[in-house]
């Protein structure tokens, strides 16, 4: 099979690293990726947002399958695009991403069929929105409708704060025409970890839990980024409460789509909180999640070009998605200043000392040049280490740590501890 991979990020390579265990993969295509994915298959320079090149380069290079990692080309329309023009793709139609791409519909969508979720109200007038915030007891959670790159959720301490945010979202459009419309919703008091499914529009199969580490720094602390690192499974997590999640919010997830004649074609991830009052969704993606990816690809027991077949072919209720008795830890390596300003274009030091199979770097925001791997991007790598225990896991993911540098590195040492 020729496949074609869409994304560029650790999430992709992880994706890739996957792909290309398979003994059905005889070509792999990522557009753009990184110095990681150059590695595996052969980089193709097309950005993920320009779609009429991904459709003509899919054509031309008979493309048997297209893979897409985020959300931005499913939200515009990439699936129904490559549909009209018999190219075979997984991932849901734009139709379905509403899920993901305007928090005003999901939440409408969980409240219709009353699927655990914070209670809420959604706003397209700041006046509106004002006056409702000020009944509402901080803190205040404030989410902008649309895409705004994990950026678009505020949690104001006080009634001025959640003012400003509504300002800064609604008249300033901070997100352009992503925080016009805002959701205003109570704060859930809980611990986080999302779940991961994947659907064929007639069935769907458990990819697995994991949890992610959203803070900069140690202990949970300064601003928000694209994720620092991850472990699978979640350990809190028992066989007890995963049913229970299952029972109460990926069951009448599925089921509410069904209602709605919403065929979901393509990967799930159920972001959630675990509450005293049992599981809520946070959120929908309608993609893997970057970093968690990195952890989940390498405990699946199961061929994963197989599975996107199965999905593409509909034959997902005859695939058994296995999980590996593994656990696995991700740290990233950051540039010093991510999330605000950083330098990029750094040596990566110590990449061909890591001997241990139970050791994978996946690259995040890398380039080559003069045939090293240099730093380009804010989060630049993912160490991820494999064990028996998420113990075990860790320590190999951080003696590997041991190993790498480059200018300005920085790093959680607090990931799985
Ligand atoms: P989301 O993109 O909707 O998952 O929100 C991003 C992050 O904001 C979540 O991972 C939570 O840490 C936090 N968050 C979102 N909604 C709530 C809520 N209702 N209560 C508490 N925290 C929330
Ligand atoms: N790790 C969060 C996300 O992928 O959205």
């Amino acid at each position: 099979m020729k496949i074609l991979l869409i994304g560029s990020g650790g999430r992709e390579h992880a994706l890739a690293w996957g792909l290309a265990r398979s003994q059905k993969l005889s070509k792999l295509y990522v557009a753009p990726g990184n110095a990681g994915t150059n590695q595996l298959g052969e980089n193709i320079p097309i950005g993920t947002e320009n779609l009429s090149d991904l459709v003509q380069f899919a054509r031309r290079e008979q493309i048997d399958l297209t893979v897409v990692g985020p959300e931005a080309p499913i939200v515009a329309g990439i699936r129904d695009l490559f549909e009209r023009e018999h190219l075979r793709i997984v991932a849901p139609t734009q139709k379905a991403s509403f899920l993901e791409g305007s928090k005003v519909q999901a939440k409408a969508f969980m409240s219709r069929h009353g699927i655990p979720t914070a209670r809420h109200a959604s706003f397209e007038s700041f006046e509106d929105a004002k006056r409702f915030a000020r009944t509402m007891p901080p803190p205040i959670v404030i989410k902008a409708d649309g895409l705004a790159a994990g950026k678009g959720v505020a949690i104001a301490q006080t009634h001025a704060e959640a003012e400003q945010i509504l300002s800064e979202f609604m008249i300033a459009q901070k997100f352009g025409a992503a925080s016009q419309r805002v959701v205003i919703e109570e704060f859930l008091v809980g611990k986080e970890f999302s779940l991961f499914v994947a659907s064929d529009g007639v069935s769907w199969k458990f990819l697995g839990t994991a949890q992610d580490y959203k803070k900069l720094l140690d202990g949970d602390r300064g601003p928000n980024t694209g994720g620092m690192g991850s472990i699978s499974p979640v350990p809190w997590l028992t066989e007890r409460m995963l049913d229970e999640t299952i029972q109460k919010i990926v069951e009448p997830t599925f089921a509410a789509l069904a209602k709605e004649n919403l065929s979901y074609e393509g990967i799930l991830y159920f972001g959630l909180i675990w509450t005293e009052r049992g599981p809520f969704v946070l959120e929908y993606n309608v993609r893997f999640g970057d970093p968690e990816t990195q952890v989940l690809v390498p405990r699946f027991d199961f061929d994963l070009v197989e599975l996107y077949r199965a999905l593409a072919e509909r034959r997902l209720k005859d695939f058994e998605t296995k999980l590996a008795p593994r656990s696995a830890v991700c740290v990233v390596l950051a540039s010093g200043g991510y999330p605000e300003h950083y330098e990029k274009g750094f040596f990566i030091e110590g990449l061909e000392k890591l001997t241990d199979p139970n050791v994978l770097v996946f690259h995040a925001g890398t380039a080559l040049k003069d045939n090293k791997v240099i730093t380009a991007g804010g989060r630049v790598l993912n160490v991820v280490g494999l064990g028996a225990s998420i113990a075990e896991a860790r320590q190999r993911a951080y003696t590997a740590i041991g190993q790498l540098s480059f200018p300005k590195m920085h790093y959680r040492r607090d990931i799985a501890a």
